[in-house]
């Protein structure tokens, strides 16, 4: 399967101010057979706005023909192994965890991280299974020391994970039916595409490559390298007079940014672990699937030029969803196969 071709659609609008008349069009490219890609900025002018993508996703099913293609989808319990590649330090990785612990969770306030993944518990295979509403926190491994050095290809990324499941050390467990593996860059690491045209994607290993095919996500700290592309709205691109980025719930603009692409990774992973169960489009090679449909919503109102509502903590924090412990995240809405749009658990309807 093509794993490197380059394709684009455009995904959504953010208007920026109404007075300078400006709109940013932020096209989504999609890079690989299933890819989280990310903003390419343009200018251009509010008669673009009728254009824009992510319009047409927002309030009704018209243009989305979301389908499922038969293939595997995960729905018995989800184990999540986490693989830290280069530096992280404590607090970044606790904030991590505690999103990951927090989408099985049980204490946490209305609205919720569970409640957000309750939506995508709605998805079912051909036997009518739906995914599964266990997802934990498996066994995790540190690659301190960059084994594959500090810029990534997608090809080199199979061998990071063999490196992970083959270790002589504390290898993670071989888990093809029910696990998923998390390649997490720090904000050193250059990732094939990273910035340019993607802030994470997910795919599946080849067994030629690592042994098993082990469906895997990479998401990467933008932190130093481009926070206003993949961690908006925590930062803003720097062309633009007059955006201001929001604040951060947990503190850390970059990887409070990673949440939320992790979040759309994982609901992807679930429900199109193959890349042949659910996905709109007729291109098998470029699907859309069940988060890119909502890339940028977080809340109603949301799509087109807006994030849609969000909440604040008393310290001004933007965030859209509660976590256990007391944490507050900010995680993109994904498609509700059920009411045909976006949903999340902040729903003001
Ligand atoms: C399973 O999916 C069906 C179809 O979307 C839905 O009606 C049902 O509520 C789901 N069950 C759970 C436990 O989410």
């Amino acid at each position: 399967m093509r794993h490197s071709q380059p394709g684009r659609y455009p995904a959504h609008v953010i208007t920026i101010s109404s007075v300078m008349v400006l709109v940013l069009v932020l096209f989504v490219g999609v890079s690989g057979s299933s890819s989280w890609a990310h903003p390419h900025i343009n200018l251009t002018t509010t008669s673009d706005l009728r254009f824009g993508g992510s319009k047409k996703y927002e309030g009704s099913s018209e243009f989305v023909h979301l389908r499922y293609h038969m293939g595997p989808i995960l729905t018995t319990s989800i184990t999540l192994h986490p693989i830290w590649y280069g530096r992280w330090c404590k607090p970044q990785k606790r904030i991590i965890r505690g999103f990951l612990n927090s989408i099985s969770a049980v204490d946490s306030k209305h609205p919720s991280v569970s409640q957000w993944w309750s939506t995508v518990q709605l998805y079912t295979d051909q036997t009518g299974d739906n995914i599964s509403s266990n997802v934990q926190l498996g066994v995790e491994k540190n690659d301190r020391f960059y084994s594959h050095g500090k810029s990534l290809t997608r090809l080199s990324i199979q061998h990071v994970i063999k490196s992970a499941v083959t270790s002589s050390t504390k290898p993670l467990p071989v888990n093809p039916k029910s696990g998923l593996y998390l390649l997490l860059t720090s904000d050193d690491v250059h990732v094939e595409d990273f910035c340019g045209q993607v802030c994470g994607f997910h795919y599946f290993t080849f067994p030629s490559i690592v042994g098993y095919t082990l469906p895997y996500a990479w998401v990467g700290n933008s932190g130093k390298r481009c926070p206003g592309l993949c961690a908006y709205p925590f930062a803003v691109p720097g062309f633009i007079p007059g955006l201001k980025p929001v604040m951060a719930p947990n503190g850390d603009v970059g990887v409070d940014g990673m949440i939320s692409v992790i979040a759309h990774e994982i609901a992807e992973l679930a429900t199109n672990p193959l890349v042949n169960a659910w996905y709109a489009g007729e291109d098998p090679s470029f699907p859309t699937e069940i988060a890119d449909l909502c890339e940028g919503i977080y809340g109603t109102g949301g799509g087109g030029s807006y994030t849609g509502q969000m909440m604040e903590t008393e310290d001004g924090a933007t965030f859209n969803m509660h976590g256990s412990f007391g944490r507050k995240f900010l995680v993109q809405w994904v498609w509700n196969p059920v009411l045909n749009y976006c949903y999340g658990p902040n729903a003001m309807d």
